[in-house]
């Protein structure tokens, strides 16, 4: 089941709150350059302007930058490029890599961050002898946010540490991002394009790390993998102007999430650690029946159990705008209701009348 992605909870006619893309039209200013790329269709594809621009927008020279298919292909390069003796990846998280590390050939030692403890991360939970570990930050499924230091604390030497910031870009400017910094031995930060601009169609992500470490991942990438497209989406996200734009759209995420996350509290719902991203995780009991239900309801969320660590009472909520949140709080609230009824009905004893 590691690979199962919430894409898969979506039917027509169902509201999507399994996938964790922004459903807002891009703006002009990103879908015109890649529209107009279209002409130039003809000509193998040139990564060099905009790897040029992600590199600027990072502080990081161009030798420091590799663009791929999304961040899913950065994952399919670490095994081969890598080819780490203790692979750990720290859980429960976004499962590609760990699929990715399985299917290049290696063992993965799985560290479990623990719900109880809000899913802390733990430096002395990770293997010392691990000589590649990944984690997420903000992490999905559970969208916590780990302080920079906490993750920079496990980059050593001897080891490779992969930081996916798929989600980075929905925490308002970003505060425990790593993408900038250089002086980490063996730190590769992964990113994606596609989850606030909502571009997931068009494959753009691309990871940042040491010269030497980008080199070893470049001769593993395919040939003339980011294509055209998606080369034009790269320069126009990485403008000041995209910069500025994302820190509105993580702020006006942070007060959809806020309310969201207020009306599962009010409706006594439990909410895992401290949501910081697009998405929240929540624990309901009989969590497979709720789901179930809430699809014939018209709502589509992600199921919990396939990521490690989790079980069926979990799911993953989108952040939609609170019109949405709201619908979707009061539909849940009836079906658990609903389900504590059946459950009293069915404890009751039938000779007690
Ligand atoms: C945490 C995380 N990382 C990476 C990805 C892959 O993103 P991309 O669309 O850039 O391949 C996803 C997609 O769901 C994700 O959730």
């Amino acid at each position: 089941m590691l690979r199962f992605h919430g894409d898969a909870e979506v039917a027509p006619g169902l509201v999507d709150l399994a996938v964790n893309v922004r459903q807002e039209a891009p703006p002009s200013w990103l879908t015109e350059p890649i529209a107009a790329s279209l002409a130039h269709l003809g000509h193998y594809p040139d990564p060099a302007e905009a790897t040029a621009a992600i590199a600027r927008r990072h502080g990081r020279p161009p030798e420091e930058v590799l663009l791929t298919a999304g961040a899913a292909q950065a994952f399919t390069l670490l095994g081969p490029a890598l080819r780490p003796r203790h692979a750990a990846v720290v859980h429960p998280q976004f499962t590609e890599p760990e699929a990715a590390l399985i299917t290049a050939g290696h063992e993965v030692d799985r560290v479990l961050l623990r719900a109880e403890d809000g899913f802390v991360l733990h430096e002395a939970a990770v293997p010392p002898e691990a000589d590649l570990v990944v984690v997420g930050n903000p992490t999905n499924p559970t969208s916590v946010l780990h302080p920079a230091a906490d993750v920079a604390a496990l980059a050593r030497e001897g080891r490779v540490l992969v930081v996916d910031e798929a989600f980075a870009d929905t925490v308002t400017g970003e505060p425990e991002s790593l993408s900038g910094r250089r002086d980490l031995p063996g730190l590769l930060v992964i990113r994606s394009l596609t989850k606030t601009w909502g571009l997931a169609g068009l494959r753009i992500g691309y990871v940042l790390g040491s010269a030497e470490l980008i080199e070893r991942l470049r001769e593993h990438a395919p040939l003339w993998s980011v294509s055209t497209p998606a080369l034009a989406a790269a320069i126009a996200c990485a403008s000041p102007r995209a910069v500025d734009t994302e820190r509105e759209i993580a702020t006006g995420l942070a007060g959809d999430r806020e309310h969201l996350v207020a009306a599962l509290r009010r409706a006594g719902v439990s909410v895992a650690g401290r949501p910081a991203s697009s998405f929240v995780l929540i624990r309901v009991p009989g969590g497979e029946t709720v789901r179930a239900a809430l699809r014939e309801r018209g709502f589509a969320v992600r199921r919990g159990e396939t990521f490690p660590g989790l079980g069926r009472d979990w799911l993953r909520i989108a952040v939609r705008d609170t019109a949405t949140s709201d619908a979707f709080v009061a539909v849940l609230s009836n079906v658990l209701w609903e389900g504590q009824h059946a459950e009293r009905d069915n404890c009751r004893d039938p000779a007690a009348g």
